[in-house]
C-alpha cells in the first residue's frame, strides 16, 4: 500500500510524541566501518567480467570545428579497442533535467576541455597511452573567454526585480554604501573522481556511477542514448562528494554506455583529476554592486544587488547571486538583476549552495560596511533590518530564529569586535548572518517490516558524504520503535522507489518525508492489528502498545513481511511562507603585519534549521561548509588563461581548498526550532547553510583586526599587503 501525501497545510510535529528517543541523537553512521575497511565500493572500483578501460580526449582550443584526427592510426595501436568520437556525449544540460544541452556534441568545440573522443583499451595503460596519441585537427574561431569583456550579454528576467525608487533612497539616505564585490571561480572539488562503469544485458544499460539525483540521472541517460527509460539503471550506493557537479550526468557516463555497447564489454571510465577540473560544472566568478540605504537608525530604505556572472552560450543556469537578498533584510526600494556573459569556458552549474555561497559574501560585507558607517554593531544593524513579512511578496515568514542566532552566538563566541595587537599579529573579529533557502522536492520510499521485527528501508536516495544512511534509519527506527541496528537502510539504486536526490539542501527533508509517511502507513495497519487507534499506538524496542492492549512486534506481524510505500510531494506551503535557515557565524582572524597572512584563529557558527534529525552529521555538514568558507575567504580561485580559457590550476594542489592546518576549532551550535511549513518531519536543509555567509565573517574580521576592507576575494596575501602600513 501507498501513504500518499501533499504539503498543503501546516504538519505537527508526531516524532515529538514517539518514545524510542532516536532521532537528532548524534548517532555515528551505518555505513562507517565500510567505508573505514574499504568494503564501500565506489564506481571506479567496480571490476566486472571481461571489462576494459575509456579514456576520455579533451578539446584543446576554445571555440572553433573538430576537423579530424588520426583515429585510424590509434586503433591500430598495442590493446586498443575502439576510438568513439560521438554526437552524444553532451546530449544533455550540465545541470540535471532530461532535455536538451544548447552546447551539444563532439563536432562543435565551445570550450577548452569539450571532450571529443573516448579512447578504449584492454588495459587503463594502453589506454591513456593511445589517448594521448590521438591528435585532433581543428578550425579554429573567434573566442570570449573573459566575462568582463563579453560582446555578448543577457539579461535574465527572473532576476530582474525593481520596487520603489532606489536611486531616491540612496540619494535621501542618512548613511549609505555602494560598493563592489568579485568573487572567483570555484570548484567544487569532489574527492572521489567522476566514474562510470557501463554494462549491458541484451538492451539493458546498468551503469555504476558517482550521482546526486539518479531518477534524473537515469533520464538523462536515456534520453542522451536514445533508449527507453526502463532500461537503465543506475547504482551509486556510495558517493565521495558531489557538491553539484554530480547533480547531472558528465560525459563519461554517455561515453562508457556507447562504448560498452559497440564492444559487447563493459567499460570503465574514470576522469583524471585534471578532466574532473575542465570537463564538469564549476561555479561562476560573480562582479556584484551593492547598494544600501538606511536612516539615522540603520532601518534600511532601499537594497540593491546587482551582478554578473557567466555561462556558456544559452545554457539556462545562472548563478542566483541575490538568492537570499530577496527575503533577508527590510528596505522598501529594491533593485535586483543580473548580467549573464557568454563565454567559452567550460559550463558552470550549481556548486554548493548555489546563490547564497557567493550572494552573501558581497551582501554581508556590505552589511558590515554600513555598519561602521553608522557606528552600529553589526548585530544590531542587522536586527533592526529582519522584516515581518516578506519584503517582496506579501508572504510570512516560516519558523526565523536569525535574532536568536545571533544573539547566542555571540554570547557563545565571545563577541568583542575591537582590533588588537599580540606581537606581530593584529587580531580581530566578524561575523555574518548565515541563511539559505529551504526546498523540499517528490520524494518515494518503501519500508518493510520483516517478520523477525527488524526494517528495511528502501529509495533510490544517494548518500553523497551526508548521512543519508544515518537518518533514514533513524527515521524509521524512531516511527517503528526499533532501535537503529533493527533498521537496514538500502540506497543508491533506481530499482527503488525513486527519491527527491541529493540536491539544494532537500534531501533529508524530501526523503526523510518518504520514509515517515511508508512508516505512518506501517503504524496504522499495526495500530488496527493491535486494536487501537492510531494515535495511541505507541512503539518502542518492538513492543506496541496501545489501548489496553500491548504485544510484541513480532506478534503482530506473524511471521510474515509488512510493506508499506511513502510519497511525499511538495505543495501550497512552500508558497504561503518564505521558508529559510538561518544562523549567524563568528569568526576571530590574526593578520600578520608584515606578511599579510591571515590565520583564522576560532569561528563558531549557530544556526536554526527546523529538527536536527542527527545531530552529528548536521554537524559535520555545517563544519564543512564553514571550511569552504575559510577557503572562499582566504584562498579559493580556479583561474583560466586569459587566452583559451583552460583551466590552469586545475589539481587539488593548485587549486587551495583549505587543509587542516588552515582551520582552527570550528564550533557548531544548533538552536531547537520545528518548522511546521517545510514537510511532515519539520526540518529543513543543512548541507547548505553552513558556508552561506561564512566567508564574509572572516574578511569582516580582517577589516575589524586591520582596517583593510578586501572586496576582491580570497583575501590573498598580496591584498592585504597592499592596505598594510610600510
Ligand atoms: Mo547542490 S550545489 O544542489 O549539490
Amino acid at each position: 500500500m501507498t501513504t500518499q501525501f501533499k504539503m498543503d497545510a501546516p504538519q505537527r510535529p508526531l516524532l515529538d510524541r514517539t518514545e524510542q528517543g532516536v532521532i537528532h541523537r548524534p548517532l555515528d553512521r551505518p555505513e562507517g566501518p565500510l567505508k573505514v575497511s574499504g568494503r564501500a565500493h565506489y564506481a571506479a572500483e567496480r571490476q566486472l567480467p571481461g571489462q576494459v578501460e575509456g579514456v576520455l580526449v579533451r578539446a584543446t582550443i576554445a571555440r572553433g570545428r573538430l576537423a579530424g584526427m588520426n583515429a585510424e592510426e590509434v586503433r591500430a595501436m598495442p590493446g586498443v579497442l575502439g576510438v568513439f568520437s560521438d554526437e552524444r556525449f553532451l546530449r544533455n544540460p550540465a545541470q540535471g533535467g532530461a532535455g536538451e544541452a544548447p552546447v551539444q556534441g563532439v563536432r562543435e568545440i565551445f570550450y577548452h576541455g569539450q571532450p571529443i573522443a573516448l579512447v578504449v583499451a584492454e588495459t587503463l595503460e594502453q589506454a591513456r597511452h593511445a589517448a594521448a596519441n590521438l591528435r585532433p585537427s581543428y578550425e579554429e574561431a573567434e573566442a570570449q573567454v573573459d566575462p568582463a569583456t563579453a560582446s555578448d550579454v543577457d539579461r535574465p528576467d527572473k532576476r530582474r526585480l525593481d520596487q520603489g525608487d532606489l536611486d531616491r533612497a540612496m540619494a535621501e539616505a542618512r548613511a549609505s554604501v555602494d560598493v563592489t564585490y568579485t568573487t572567483p571561480p570555484h570548484h567544487s572539488a569532489a574527492m572521489e573522481l567522476h566514474a562510470s562503469v557501463a554494462s549491458w544485458e541484451g538492451e539493458r544499460l546498468t551503469l555504476h556511477g558517482s550521482y546526486q539525483m539518479l531518477k534524473y540521472n537515469k533520464a538523462e541517460l536515456a534520453d542522451s542514448l536514445g533508449i527507453p527509460e526502463e532500461n537503465v539503471r543506475v547504482l551509486s550506493p556510495f558517493v565521495g562528494g558531489g557538491f553539484g557537479s554530480k547533480l547531472g550526468i558528465s560525459p563519461e557516463a554517455v561515453a562508457a554506455a556507447i562504448a560498452a555497447r559497440d564492444l559487447g564489454r563493459p567499460v570503465r571510465v574514470v576522469m583524471t583529476r585534471q578532466q574532473v577540473f575542465s570537463m564538469v560544472t564549476h561555479r561562476t566568478s560573480t562582479r556584484q554592486r551593492i547598494r544600501l540605504a538606511a536612516d539615522e537608525e540603520g532601518r534600511l530604505t532601499g537594497i540593491g544587488h546587482e551582478d554578473r556572472v557567466y555561462n556558456l552560450p544559452d545554457e539556462v543556469f545562472s548563478e542566483p547571486t541575490t538568492q537570499s537578498t530577496h527575503f533577508l533584510y527590510a528596505g522598501a526600494n529594491r533593485r535586483l538583476g543580473q548580467e549573464v556573459a557568454r563565454v567559452n569556458r567550460a559550463c558552470t552549474g550549481s556548486v554548493r549552495a548555489p546563490g547564497e555561497a557567493v550572494g552573501m559574501l558581497a551582501l554581508e560585507g556590505a552589511m558590515d560596511e554600513l555598519a561602521r558607517v553608522l557606528h552600529m554593531d553589526p548585530i544590531d544593524l542587522r536586527r533592526r533590518n529582519i522584516p515581518d513579512r516578506h519584503p517582496e511578496q506579501d508572504i510570512p515568514y516560516s519558523a526565523r530564529r536569525l535574532a536568536d542566532c545571533m544573539d547566542q552566538g555571540a554570547r557563545a563566541f565571545g563577541w568583542s569586535p575591537g582590533s588588537r595587537r599580540e606581537g606581530e599579529w593584529l587580531v580581530g573579529q566578524g561575523m555574518a548572518a548565515a541563511a539559505r533557502i529551504n526546498m523540499v522536492a517528490p520524494s518515494e520510499a518503501r519500508v518493510t517490516l520483516r517478520g523477525d521485527g527488524t526494517a528495511l528501508v528502501e529509495t533510490d536516495m544517494t548518500d553523497i558524504g551526508t548521512g543519508t544512511y544515518a537518518i533514514l534509519g533513524q527515521i524509521a527506527g524512531e516511527m517503528l520503535g526499533l532501535p537503529v541496528a533493527s533498521v537496514d537502510v538500502r540506497l543508491g539504486d533506481t530499482d527503488l522507489p525513486p527519491a527527491a536526490g541529493s540536491g539544494g539542501s532537500h534531501g533529508a527533508s524530501s526523503a526523510g518525508s518518504s520514509v515517515f509517511l511508508a512508516c505512518q502507513g506501517l503504524r496504522a495497519t499495526l495500530a488496527e492489528r493491535l486494536g487501537c487507534e492510531a494515535e495511541d499506538l505507541t512503539l518502542k524496542d518492538g513492543v506496541a502498545t496501545g489501548g489496553n492492549f500491548r504485544a510484541d512486534l513480532v506478534d503482530l506481524l506473524s511471521g510474515g513481511d509488512l510493506s508499506e510505500e511513502g510519497k511525499f510531494e511538495p505543495g501550497e506551503t512552500a508558497d504561503d511562507a518564505s521558508q529559510a535557515g538561518y544562523g549567524a557565524f563568528f569568526a576571530e582572524v590574526a593578520v600578520n603585519r608584515i606578511t599579510g597572512e591571515t590565520r583564522v584563529l576560532r569561528m563558531l557558527g549557530t544556526f536554526a534549521a527546523g529538527r536536527i534529525l542527527n545531530e552529528k552529521t548536521a554537524r559535520s555538514q555545517c563544519q564543512g561548509g564553514m571550511i569552504w568558507g575559510i577557503g572562499a575567504a582566504l584562498t579559493e580561485e580556479l583561474s583560466f588563461d586569459p587566452r583559451d580559457g583552460h583551466a590552469v590550476n586545475d589539481d587539488l594542489a593548485e587549486y587551495h581548498l583549505p587543509v587542516n592546518a588552515d582551520c582552527p576549532p570550528i564550533e557548531v551550535h544548533f538552536l531547537d526550532e520545528r518548522d511546521e511549513m517545510s514537510c511532515p518531519i519539520q526540518t529543513k536543509g543543512v548541507g547548505e547553510l553552513g558556508i552561506s555567509g561564512a566567508g564574509a565573517a572572516v574578511l569582516n574580521a580582517i577589516f575589524d583586526a586591520t582596517g583593510i576592507r578586501v572586496r576582491d576575494y580570497p583575501a590573498t596575501l598580496d591584498k592585504v599587503l597592499a592596505g598594510l602600513p610600510d
